[in-house]
């Protein structure tokens, strides 16, 4: 069966899936993501001794920093469909001496394996963008999360990316037309305040913040080269035009003047609590 272009929807079927868990990494270390990380987390409001899962966990990135806000006495759990995944983010997590506080298993967002009400909180970051049907994934989230618990996601909004590129045009064609190729919704981002409220979710929040890189750091350029190749290999682009588009990036990062930015979307609700008749 062809693979979808998402790599994310299959990581252990793709050519080299540890590559993905360094770009995992790197954009993880990247200052401005660190940030945005923690913002979203400290918006979610974790506290001490919680109990917490993730859902799509990755190379275990988000995980390590819930481990610190929940403290010894609490617990994270995170889950990933990719048995390369789930092993590196254990490698990953043990230096950092976080002992049984985190663990990663497989399984599968859209059929988890825990009981109704297992957990304080609930969080997927930068992971329904990558899912086909979002409002299963979500649902499951809803339904493991305890009365008075919290659901949290965040991810980012492509049609927010913003590049300085001395060919504007140029730059909008290839950026809608990967991203349209990539994914079920490019704009799912600002979607999700509607989402959790649809889903029966209470005291919706929104945390609006944004990636901004002013110093071509690695993640960026990996991001931006793989975007170049996808436009070649899904015909948007010429392969000059590529190459003509990713000089002009060089050029920018040459004169000091690099910018690039996108909006991540932070959304967290309250599951309600049982009425008593
Ligand atoms: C961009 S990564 C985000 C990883 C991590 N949350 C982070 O921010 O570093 C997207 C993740 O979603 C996972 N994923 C894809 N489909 C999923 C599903 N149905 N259930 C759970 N996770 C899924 C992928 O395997 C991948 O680890």
């Amino acid at each position: 069966m062809a693979l979808h272009p998402d790599p994310y929807r299959a990581v252990d079927r793709q050519a080299d899936p540890l590559k993905m868990v360094e770009s995992l990494e790197d954009r993880g270390r990247t200052p401005t993501q660190v940030r945005l990380r923690r913002r979203f987390l400290a918006f979610a409001g974790i506290r001490p001794g919680w109990k917490v899962l993730e859902v799509g966990s990755g190379s275990g990135v988000v995980c390590r920093d819930v481990a610190a806000l929940v403290g010894d006495s609490g617990e994270v759990i995170g889950v990933d469909p990719s048995r390369v995944f789930v092993r590196e983010a254990r490698r990953l997590a043990r230096p950092h001496g976080l002992g049984s506080r985190v663990r990663f298993e497989v399984g599968n967002g859209l059929r988890l394996r825990f009981r109704d009400g297992t957990f304080d909180a609930t969080l997927a970051v930068t992971v329904l963008l990558h899912v086909p049907d979002a409002d299963q994934l979500l649902r499951e989230m809803i339904r493991v999360t305890r009365p008075g618990g919290i659901v949290a996601v965040q991810d980012q909004d492509f049609g927010t990316l913003a590049l300085d590129h001395p060919d504007p045009a140029l730059t909008q064609r290839l950026f809608d037309g990967v991203a349209k190729k990539i994914y079920a919704d490019p704009w799912s981002g600002r979607t999700l305040p509607r989402k959790l409220r649809s889903l029966g979710l209470e005291s919706v929040r929104l945390l609006t913040d944004v990636y901004q890189d002013t110093a071509f750091e690695p993640w960026s350029r990996t991001f931006l080269l793989r975007r170049a190749e996808n436009a070649v290999k899904w015909r948007i682009l010429s392969e000059r035009q590529a190459e003509r588009w990713l000089a002009g990036i060089e050029a920018r990062a040459y004169a000091k003047t690099f910018l690039m930015t996108l909006n991540f979307y932070g959304a967290v609700g309250v599951k309600p609590r049982e009425r008593r008749p």
